[in-house]
This record gives C-alpha cells, structure tokens and sequence, in this order.
C-alpha cells in the first residue's frame, strides 16, 4: 500500500493505492482561505495538520489494515506559499499563499534585477515566495528577524511527519530562489531578500526518499514503523505524475480554480519574457512548461452564486449542440493573472452587452473567455518552444461536454477525457511513494489513463472563433490601463 497526502487550498485529500495501482480508499479534511484585506489569502500551517489528521482518522475507520501495510507516502501541495518558522519549528505567521498577490511591488522590483529571470528562468510572479519574504521584511520585521527556515506548505507537513527540513526541485522551482537548470538553491538569489542557504531546506528530487515517519505519528496513524516519505512534487507536477504526462511532448489542460496548460519538455527551455513557467519535473534532467489563469472554473462558480444556481445547469441551459462566438466577450481576471500578462491587479469584465444579454449569453461567454485566456496560454507555450497539439483534460470543469467542444474548437487540438477514475495529485503523490520505496522506473509507473472518448475541434466555427478570439486580445490592454 501506499499513501498520497495532496495538501489543497480547499482540503487535504489522503489516497491509499495498492502495489499495482489501484485505489483503495480516499478521504477529506477541509480548510478555510483567511482573506483579512483584499488581496490577502493566508492560511494556518496548524489548520492543515488538523485536516490531514481528520482525513486519516475518517481511513483509519475501515482502512485500518491498509495502513498498516503502507510502505510509502508521497506528499503533493499547493505551491508557492511562505510557511516561516523559528528555530523551535514554531510557525511565525499564518502562511502566505500562492494567490496572495500583496507582494506584487516587490515581485515587480526583484523581477526588475536581471539574474532572477536569468537563473530561476521565470518570471518573479507576485505570488512566488521570494517578494512574499520580502514583503515580511518590510512590513513584518520582527517577525523576519527570527526566521530560521522558510517551508513551502506540503514540506511543513513533511516537517510534522518526519522531522526533516526537505523540499524537492518541482515545487521549489516556484519560490524564484532555484537555480532550475542546475536544480540547486541559488545563493545570489538568497542574498537579495537577505536569506541564506541555511534558512533553506534540503533539495532532493520528487521520486527521492526523503526521510521517515516518525515514531509517534505512525502510532497516531496507524502505520508501521519506519515508512519512508518520497520527495512528492508540487501539485501540478503532482497531477502529471498521476495523469502519465510524464514523456516529452505530453500534455494536460485543467480546468481548475485556477486554469494551467502543463507540457512535458525534453530540455530546459526557459523563456521567461513569455510569462510561461518553466519548471522542474519531479525526476531528474526533466522539466515541464506550464502557463497559469488565476480564474478558470471559478469563473462559472462565481456567476453561479450570484444567480444561485448550479453550475451543471448553466451549463445545461446552453445545449448539447456548440454556438457560434457570442458578441458578449468576458475578461476572466477575476483575481488577476498570470500567464501571459502578468498583472495582479487586472480586473475582469464583460464587454458588448445588450438588452439581450440574457443569463445563458453571458454563462456562454464566461466559457468562451476562459477558453481565450487559455489560448493566449498556448501561445505562450508555444513561443516558448513547447509544441501543443493534443491534451488530457482533468479538473472539475472538465464536466461540462460543451465547454470541452468549445475549448477543442478555441484551441484547435484535441481532448482526451479519461476514464472515470482520479487521476489527480494526491493519485501522483501516491504514485511518488511508490517510486521512491521501489526505486522504480518513472515511465514504468507513471502510465496515462484510459481515454473514455476524445473530442476534437468542430471545424465549422474555427475561423469565427479565431476572429473573437482577436477582439479578446485587445480587450486587455484597454480594460487593464481604464481600471488603474
Ligand atoms: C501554480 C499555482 C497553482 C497552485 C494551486 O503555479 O500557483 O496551481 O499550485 O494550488
């Protein structure tokens, strides 16, 4: 048996698979964002030992047997966030995360020195964890005085399961202090916000072995002793591990909170100035591209709470068969962006409204502006080298068929839908502990899902929503420049 502890931003979610890859069980523990200004999202490194523990407690009930056979965990998480803790591992502050954009002046003035886009090869995002430490240095001094390790959130876990100080190349490629092409800390970087290399935590690689349970969790837990903690991954790289897009060319779209078009690169081929991120895989001399929306399925579940419906009805209302283009065109950046602008403080909109702008034209248009959003992602990745024709697509926007046949027809590839199954992160971290404990062959392991069906781009619309998704590219500069 192993275990995949995936640490989210809504929940943790525990996973137990057998030697051959089946699951066996999962559970929940949910968690709660802190949002006390605006363009604040923290979170307490307590909340998610409370949750990993509630989700372990709820397999413990009828799982009891399976955990005792464990012989690995991997560890998957939300990435970016700052945990910082003293010398004692007290934790300082509430975690700082990924879509926290507070830091965005500090981002913009480390971004502004060379070496950063030169050595970590992406851009110094405002919701990396370097300009977050920065920020703590300017506003929270006291508090920065006494830092003696800055975590990122699954490797606090792993500090409260085994006592180590460890992260790995995926999720530390994230923190704008990786040299990623070398895949060590970079001591120069450090030296900007004024950190060392001792306030770092080990690197290993995502399929290494990180250290071992300690005693007195696996009683609480119910494990054997002495089961071995795999580096595990951030959570993309954790859900390519679980999803197979682990050779050159593979890729994956998810309709997440957040939206990412993921890609598997045979080099390190950064191109910073295209705002794609240019990533370690979770194994070594391998990388991945990956372009980032902030907004993608929130987007629907935004406009579903404001007309109090679900969001499988919007979806509903629009039909089984593709429309053609709205001429009501939605901005996505409802908590700014990433990819490829760069811009924390864009807001979204809707443009061309009249008084026929009815709910289904609008929930039509929100798919479609995602769907935008997402081709300007695939441009970004394919100027930066990556080559895109074809993706598996996973998350839970990925239920609505006519979304799937839009963004088909948007992006001129095909989707591949999986087999009802998970495949996400906590599956990939599963599948780490595995790795790790067998020092097993990533390519062996790490298959892709069966494919349910396929569906392709409907070539009767592709020219009209080329010519939308032109008036799209132009609506960024002039809503983002009014707004300021
Ligand atoms: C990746 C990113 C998000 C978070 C969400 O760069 O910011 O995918 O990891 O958990």
């Amino acid at each position: 048996m192993y275990l995949g502890i995936d640490l989210g931003t809504s929940g943790v979610k525990v996973i137990l698979i057998d030697d051959e890859q089946n699951i066996v069980a999962f559970s929940k523990g949910s968690l709660e964002v802190q949002r006390k200004n605006p363009n604040w999202s923290e979170q307490n490194p307590s909340d998610w030992i409370s949750a990993t523990n509630c989700a372990i407690d709820i397999l413990k009930k009828d799982y009891s047997k399976e955990l005792k056979a464990v012989k690995g965990i991997g560890l998957s998480g939300q990435m970016h966030g700052a945990v910082v803790i003293d010398k004692h591992d007290k934790v300082l502050r509430p975690c700082i995360l990924w879509n926290d954009t507070r830091s965005f002046k500090e981002a913009s003035e480390l971004d502004s020195l060379q070496e950063f886009r030169d050595i970590t090869g992406n851009i110094v995002f405002p919701g990396f964890t370097a300009p977050k430490l920065v920020w703590l240095k300017n506003n929270e001094p006291e508090v920065f005085k006494q830092i003696s390790k800055v975590l990122l959130p699954k490797d606090y876990l792993r500090l409260y399961l085994t006592g180590e100080y460890v992260s790995e190349m995926s999720d530390s490629s994230g923190t704008s202090w990786l040299d990623t092409e070398k895949r060590v800390w970079s001591r120069k970087l450090l030296d900007k916000t004024d950190l060392g290399i001792e306030n770092m935590p080990r690197l290993i690689e995502g399929v290494d072995i990180s250290g071992k349970v300690k005693d007195e969790i696996a009683l609480k837990w119910g494990l054997s002793k002495g089961v071995i903690v795999a580096g595990g991954a951030g959570d993309n790289v954790a859900t390519a591990i679980g999803a197979g897009t682990v050779n050159d060319g593979d890729s994956f779209v998810s309709l997440g909170t957040s939206g990412v078009v993921f890609s598997t690169i045979p080099e390190y081929l950064p191109n910073p100035q295209s705002a794609v991120h240019t990533f370690c895989h979770a194994y070594k001399n391998k990388w991945h591209q990956m372009g980032v929306i902030l907004s993608a399925s929130s987007c629907l579940e935004w406009f579903s709470k404001i007309n109090n419906i679900d969001v499988k009805t919007l979806s509903d209302e629009l039909g089984n068969k593709l429309n053609a283009p709205n001429s009501t065109i939605f901005l996505p950046y409802l908590s700014g962006e990433r990819t490829p602008h760069n811009d924390a403080n864009v807001q979204g909109a809707f443009v061309g409204l009249t008084h026929n702008s009815t709910r289904e034209v609008l929930t039509q248009a929100i798919m479609e502006g995602v769907c935008f959003a997402l081709k300007d992602n695939l441009n970004a990745l394919s100027s930066a080298g990556g080559k895109v024709e074809r993706v598996t697509i996973l998350g839970g926007g990925s239920n609505s068929s006519y979304w799937l046949e839009l963004m088909a027809t948007v992006l001129n590839i095909s989707i591949d839908i999986p087999k009802e199954g998970d495949f996400g992160a906590a599956f990939g971290a599963a599948r780490l502990g595995l790795i790790a404990f067998n020092n097993a062959e990533v390519s062996e392991i790490c298959k892709a899902p069966q494919i349910e069906r396929s569906i392709y781009a409907n070539k009767n619309f592709l020219s009209q929503f080329d010519e939308s998704y032109e008036k799209f590219k132009k609506l960024y500069p002039i809503i983002s420049s009014a707004m300021k």
